[in-house]
């Protein structure tokens, strides 16, 4: 058994919502405004739920959905850029609640881009290592970074968690994928983290612990990187995106989906959309809708799916897949 497939797919999100209107009512914003800039209607907003326990919750639904023990994995890789601590990564913690005793954890920082990044890597070391199981989580806690008085920003994004188990096969199920990063552009999405306050260090070193973000760059950026990004994984497998049944995109705006599916001219409805729910969930944002999918039985085998994110970094990529369940 030389390839991977998907073999299981979990998401878990908050039970608290937080709407558009709830949120004119802290700062000054509309229901209006944030639709129609956006598209997104509400938010799932984590209320005490560290990252690792989203992570867990979703870990356990694809665990349960591919049929496989937890002591039957080998690799857990988490993508998270709002992990519960600096150290140890969020992966060993959900390694711990879950009992995954026999796995190796670590994180993935890649930002909006980190599930695309974790399936390249779990992929790698599992044709290069030997394992057979791994779950990749991407799994975020942004209501704890944002800055809850930047309307900006703070409107765009919501807390949850979306898995998918790896298994060994020998059908082909990641077909083909891309990660790319454009490190010079790294000041367009922060999170800085904590202050440097060392004996040996003069002057106190302030950072901000809540994320900052030029989002007119950052759409920019996006709407070229999802657009060429797709055709790169098209041309890559000499495909056209007539043999595509679904593209996920990263959940970051309907416009920049709108635009993608102009350009591309190709039908928005071959885009799954649902940010209206969850808004930015960062690298949970793909497998959330890659599970949701799932659940309401849009995706059947054979099928062929490009995901492609983007997000801080800058990072970006995409990958192909045939789905074998
Ligand atoms: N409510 C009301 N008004 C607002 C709000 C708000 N929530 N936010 C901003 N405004 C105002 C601004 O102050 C500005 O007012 P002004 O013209 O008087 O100065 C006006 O609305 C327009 O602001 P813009 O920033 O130009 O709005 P834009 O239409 O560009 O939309 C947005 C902003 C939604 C952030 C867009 O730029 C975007 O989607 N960017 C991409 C984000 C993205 O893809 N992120 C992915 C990565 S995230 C990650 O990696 C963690």
């Amino acid at each position: 058994m030389k390839e991977v497939i998907i073999g299981g797919v979990g998401k878990y999100a908050p039970s608290k919502i937080i709407t558009n209107d709830q949120l004119s009512e802290i700062i000054e914003t509309s229901d209006e405004w944030i639709y129609s800039r956006t598209g997104i209607k509400q938010r799932h907003v984590s209320i005490g739920e560290d990252t690792s326990y989203m992570a867990s919750e979703a870990a356990k639904m694809a665990l349960e959905n591919a049929n496989i023990r937890s002591i039957d994995i080998d690799l857990i890789v988490v993508a998270t850029c709002t992990p519960d601590m600096y150290t140890p990564s969020t992966a060993c913690i959900v390694q711990s609640i879950i009992g995954a005793n026999n796995s190796v954890a670590f994180d993935i920082s890649a930002a909006c881009s980190g599930f695309i990044y974790g399936l390249d890597v779990a992929k790698s070391l599992m044709k290069s290592n030997g394992y057979n199981n791994a779950l990749v989580i991407g799994a975020e806690n942004l209501s704890k970074s944002v800055d809850w008085e930047d309307r900006s920003t703070c409107v765009l994004f919501g807390d949850g968690a979306g898995a998918v188990v790896l298994s060994k096969s020998d059908n082909v199920g990641l077909i083909s994928s891309f990660c790319k990063s454009e490190g010079e552009k790294y000041k367009c999405i922060t999170i800085e983290g904590n202050d440097v306050d060392s004996p040996f260090v003069e002057n106190k070193v302030i950072k901000s612990s809540k994320l900052k973000m030029n989002g007119n760059e950052v759409f920019k950026f996006a709407t070229s990187t999802i657009v060429n990004s797709i055709n790169k994984v098209l041309n890559e497998n000499n495909l056209n995106l007539d043999d595509i049944d679904y593209i996920i995109p990263h959940q970051a705006n309907v416009r920049i989906i709108d635009y993608a599916a102009k350009k591309l001219k190709v039908s928005v409805d071959k885009f799954y959309m649902n940010i209206e729910e969850y808004g930015n969930t960062s690298a949970a944002s793909i497998p959330i809708a890659l599970s949701e999918m799932w659940e309401k039985k849009l995706i059947k085998k054979g099928n062929k799916i490009i995901l492609v994110g983007f997000g801080a970094g800058l990072t970006y990529g995409a990958t192909l897949i045939n789905w074998a369940i």
